[in-house]
């Protein structure tokens, strides 16, 4: 669902100060449902007169404009208005100074100005009390997201269900966290949320890094769907060869700075030397990428007794990968008629890994597939055993952030 659904507007004022990009800035920004440019400033005064009415929630600028200062980004921020900047070109070290000087967090280039609304969207949602400017880059955030890794043995334990879980528990927390889906082995977060047919926004991604546009591309890519923003992944598993290395790196770095990344992996952990001699991508590259890169590492098994071997064997694996930094192990599918407790399971682990949370999801087909049928969250469905011990899972990654307020609740 887009956020400007449902009757709530978007309310913009764009000081261009003469740059051409204004041209395309309009008609992108008034043809994008419930967003309204509220005026086409002459000046920075006439921008800071206008903010006094309260109506904007979002300033697009020219980071050229006279007068343009940090006391006038102040100003915007005091009156609930995050500024986007429009920049020539979104890689120049000294745009990026002068972004940091003004304390700015959102940018876009000038060649994905029709991207602009998913940008004003995005700031849109930011967090005004938690500012934190940084340096690192356009289209940044506030610069204090972490990385949730989802990764699991084969079998499809429920790497993507519990990932997507996470999410929507983040995001009925008041974030609205980017789900990356790179599982190399075919993209399912798409089929999951509902999202069919559309192209793959990891592929797009690839394409654009491999032209040096993903910093200024990457927010129009990707899709909001019920408070999440989705990198959708590969519509068919042999399309794993066109992401390049470093692709899913750059990608979850910008995401981090806009705020929390859950990233979906694939199940296999083996390097493929002999293609990397060949200067070729390996098939598990993205997946090995994503697990270097995690704040927090979640590993998924399944509670059966296959799917317990297969976890140990995974976790051991992983342990040679990370070096033994902790995980948090999930234990997925969970029921009383497989004999054996939550005591015995993390007996049946212990010397494994270490652990940084043991977790236990209980089997509820019937919420699961309610879920899928309907192309909807675990947190969209109302309370059930599942969405309880999700919310638990998420209490042990994100201690304190369980009490949100209702302002900040999203869903
Ligand atoms: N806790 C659960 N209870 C019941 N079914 C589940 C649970 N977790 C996942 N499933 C189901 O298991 C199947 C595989 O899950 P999925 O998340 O797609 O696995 P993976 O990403 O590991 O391949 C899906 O049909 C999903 O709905
Ligand atoms: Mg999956």
């Amino acid at each position: 669902m887009n956020p400007t659904e449902g009757g709530s507007r978007t309310c913009v004022l764009v000081l261009a100060a003469g740059a051409p990009w204004e041209s395309t800035a309009l008609p992108a920004l008034t043809g994008r449902p419930g967003m309204v440019v509220l005026k086409r400033c002459v000046d920075v005064t006439d921008l800071m007169a206008a903010a006094t009415t309260g109506e904007a929630s979002v300033a697009v600028l020219s980071l050229d404009a006279p007068g343009l200062d940090a006391a006038a980004v102040h100003h915007l921020r005091l009156h609930g208005i995050e500024p986007v900047a429009v920049l020539a070109d979104p890689a120049r070290e000294d745009l990026r100074d002068r972004l940091h000087r003004l304390g700015m967090r959102f940018a876009i280039g000038v060649a994905q100005v029709d991207h602009l609304p998913d940008a004003v969207l995005a700031a849109a949602a930011a967090d005004h009390q938690d500012s934190e400017p940084t340096r690192e880059g356009p289209a940044v955030g506030p610069g204090r997201g972490r990385t949730i890794v989802v990764w699991g043995p084969t079998g499809a334990p429920g790497r993507t269900t519990v990932a997507l879980a996470v999410a929507g528990e983040l995001a009925r927390r008041g974030a609205a966290p980017l789900v990356l889906d790179i599982d190399p082995w075919g993209g399912s977060v798409g089929q999951h949320l509902g999202v069919l047919d559309e192209v793959s926004g990891l592929l797009a991604c690839a394409r654009t890094a491999a032209a040096g546009d993903l910093p200024g591309a990457y927010l129009g890519l990707q899709r909001r769907v019920a408070g999440l923003r989705v990198i959708t992944g590969l519509p068919r598993p042999d399309r794993w060869v066109e992401v390049r290395s470093g692709v899913v790196d750059q990608l979850i770095d910008l995401g981090r700075r806009q705020g929390e990344v859950v990233v979906d992996t694939g199940f296999a952990l083996e390097e493929d030397l002999s293609a990397e001699l060949a200067g070729r991508p390996g098939r598990n590259g993205m997946t090995l990428e994503a697990i270097a890169a995690a704040d927090d590492l979640v590993v998924v098994g399944s509670a059966d007794p296959v799917g317990l071997s297969r976890l140990a064997r995974g976790l051991v694996e992983l342990r040679e990968l990370t070096g033994g930094r902790p995980v948090h192990v999930v234990i997925n599918r969970m029921r009383a008629s497989l004999g054996w407790s939550e005591s015995d399971v993390a007996g049946m682990l212990g010397g494994f890994a270490e652990l940084a949370g043991l977790h236990f999801l209980p089997d509820d087909r019937a919420t699961t597939d309610r879920a899928l049928l309907a192309g909807r969250m675990l947190s969209e469905l109302g309370e059930s055993s599942l969405s309880r011990a999700v919310a638990a899972l998420v209490d042990g990654l994100r201690p304190g952030t369980g009490r949100v307020s209702k302002r900040r609740l999203r869903s």
